[in-house]
């Protein structure tokens, strides 16, 4: 975990759907660690190195506000363990989620993609494409769903012949549900991430993903 501590070693952020954002990096910001610098220490290396997107894997309350009034770019998650909850039939949970971290902070803070659950296991994979409908309903409710996209991060274990990363194939287990989860994603627009360890290659709906 010792390895993992430094705030900005986890991942780059890569590409996106045309040429010109490719060109921006973005960084994960993870929090599993000790010694970690303060919320508004990492925004301050953020703009420094000028890195304009970051990945939150919950919409922690202080980096939402160390990040109020910056112009990053912010793709935030919501954890596997809220997965079963935001996907039930009663979209309630998934509407207050929505207003609460998103809608609210709205002014202050550059949403644009919230990722719906990070690496699921095969065992919690049918709770994505419910829950990422909810979410994707909230946002429209909030006229809110061009403006930010709704997608998930699928764990590497889960992808074979990934380099380069158009060439990925996804598994037989998981292949059922990742083909509607990517119909849903291209009637969206919205693209998909790949976990790669130890980087996170970022898939656009443009890339050829053979399902
Ligand atoms: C951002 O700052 C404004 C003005 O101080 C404040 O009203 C708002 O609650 C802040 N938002 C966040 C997400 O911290």
């Amino acid at each position: 975990m010792a390895v993992f501590s430094a705030v900005l070693l986890l991942g780059l952020l890569m590409a996106s759907s045309n040429i010109a954002d490719a060109q921006q990096i973005g960084v994960c910001y993870g929090m599993l660690g000790n010694n970690l610098p303060s919320k508004n220490e990492v925004v301050e290396l953020y703009k420094i190195n000028n890195i304009q997107r970051m990945r939150l894997y919950d919409p922690n309350r202080e980096a939402l506000q160390a990040l109020n009034g910056s112009n990053i770019e912010l793709m935030v998650g919501i954890p596997n363990e809220q997965l079963q909850l935001m996907a039930s039939s009663d979209p309630t949970a998934a509407y207050s989620w929505v207003f609460e971290h998103v809608f609210l902070n709205r002014d202050d803070v550059k949403f644009k993609y919230i990722v719906v659950g990070n690496e699921v296991s095969f065992a919690e994979f049918k709770y994505i494409l419910p829950a990422m409908r909810n979410i994707y309903s909230a946002l429209e409710l909030a006229d809110l769903q061009n403006q930010i996209k709704v997608s998930t991060a699928v764990f590497s274990g889960h992808i074979s012949e990934t380099y380069p990363p158009r060439n990925s194939v996804f598994n037989s287990q998981i292949r059922p549900l990742m083909e509607e989860i990517v119909a849903f994603l291209v009637e969206k627009q919205a693209p998909l991430l790949a976990n790669v360890y130890p980087f996170f290659a970022y898939l656009s709906n443009q890339d050829q993903i053979t399902v």
